[in-house]
């Protein structure tokens, strides 16, 4: 009988580079975050008045994406319930992604419910919710208050959706205190004057990350994460100054990391070279594109046909000529011309395309000329899978 080699045992013999991958995961939380140590500091200064009894003050965390802010707000959030256990005081902490619960109703049931109470999640009026979450505050077991302390993380979400309606609750009981995470520096315009005077908070503004601090970062993972000896010494800066240009955003530079280590294993490299950091920069990229492409509603794809078609044809892309092509590929299914111009819009949003007017002369009027602004084979991949 032939002796069948076990795939796994084949494998995992190829060798990794990788000591533990999963330290690079980003839903990995590390115990410590270099360079935002003083932003620590400054959530614990507030919050260790509970550890006195007395109710935080509200705290609102800005920053572009990928600065930390999340992981932050978690590690004080553990850090404050490890020492709590060991004093006289009844301390929750409760995070909420309201990516995950978008609306008030969604998030006082889920309050609730974290906390120990039987609320359905759907079935209860909007009064007979806020009762049961008043209830909680109101008796405990222990004869003590307990303070309530909510992380709303991505905030600007829920408040677009669903008003300023919970931060109005949340302000107006007692012994709670919120901290608010936001990309966007703008998303008070969502609160109305009423709120805002209640919720009287401290902000705070997480600066992107410089090259040299992104550098710090992922070295403090890379030494846990990879194999001694196995990445070169210009990696980490490489990676660090190219996450450095995209907004100073961690999550990219450890992405990029990750991905490097990846395609040296793919190669069956000893050793993590710098010419894999730029293989994976493409990788990340055309992944991507991918993901937003296959995302678009079928029309939209069809629009991007059209334009793959026009630009493989190195066809200069004016209006009319794209609606033609783009009626031919629709074979009788198609919208307006208005709506396709919709479409050319949201595609130049998301950075897909680019329209430039040009001036065809006197009397000739303007028209606008349509560019592709990713790789065709990229867009061709992505359009037929
Ligand atoms: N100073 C740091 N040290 C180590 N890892 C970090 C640091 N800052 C961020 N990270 C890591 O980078 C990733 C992104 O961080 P985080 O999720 O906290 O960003 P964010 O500001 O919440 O971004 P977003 O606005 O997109 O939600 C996470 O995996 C996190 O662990
Ligand atoms: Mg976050």
């Amino acid at each position: 009988m032939e002796d069948t080699e076990n795939i796994f045992v084949k494998l995992k013999d190829r060798g990794s580079v990788f000591e533990n991958k999963q330290l690079l995961d980003p839903r990995f939380l590390p115990s410590h975050l270099p360079h935002r140590e003083e932003q620590l500091t400054s959530i614990a200064k507030y919050w260790i008045e509970a550890l006195n009894n007395v109710t935080p003050t509200d705290i609102t965390i800005y920053g572009k994406t990928g600065t930390g802010k999340t992981a932050t707000a978690k590690i004080a959030m553990n850090q404050l319930k490890e020492i709590s256990l060991n004093e006289d005081v009844f301390i929750r902490t409760e995070y909420i992604r309201c990516t995950d619960y978008t609306t008030e109703n969604q998030v006082i049931v889920r309050l609730c419910q974290q906390l120990g109470r039987d609320v359905p999640s759907r079935g209860w009026t909007r009064g007979e919710v806020l009762n049961a979450f008043r209830d909680i505050f109101k008796k405990n077991a222990f004869g003590k208050n307990m303070i309530l302390i909510v992380v709303l993380d991505e905030i600007d979400i829920l408040l677009k959706n669903d008003g300023d309606g919970l931060l109005f609750t949340l302000t107006r009981t007692d012994n709670v205190s919120i901290l608010s995470i936001s990309n966007h520096v703008e998303f008070k315009k969502y609160i109305g004057t009423r709120v805002k005077s209640s919720l009287r908070d401290k902000e705070m503004v997480f600066p992107p990350y410089g090259a040299q601090q992104l550098i710090d970062i992922l070295s403090e993972r890379a030494k846990l994460s990879f194999k001694e000896d196995t990445l070169e010494d210009d990696v980490i800066p490489y990676c660090a100054a190219l996450a450095a240009k995209i907004e100073g955003d961690a999550r990219y530079a450890l992405d990029l990391l990750r991905t490097t280590g990846e395609l040296a294993d793919e190669n069956q490299s000893d050793t993590v070279t710098v010419s894999f950091v730029d293989e994976a920069k493409d990788r990340i990229e055309h992944d991507k594109i991918t993901d937003v492409i296959v995302s678009l509603p079928a029309q939209q794809q069809r629009v991007l046909e059209a334009i793959l078609k026009l630009t493989q044809k190195k066809e200069e892309i004016i209006s009319g000529k794209l609606y033609d092509a783009y009626e031919e590929i629709s074979r009788g299914d198609s919208v307006s011309y208005r709506r396709i111009f919709d479409f050319v819009n949201e595609l130049e949003t998301l950075g897909i395309i680019s329209t430039n007017t040009v001036s065809r002369g006197r009397g000739k009027g303007r028209t606008n000329i349509i560019t592709l602004q990713c790789d065709t084979n990229v867009l061709k991949d992505a359009l037929s899978s």
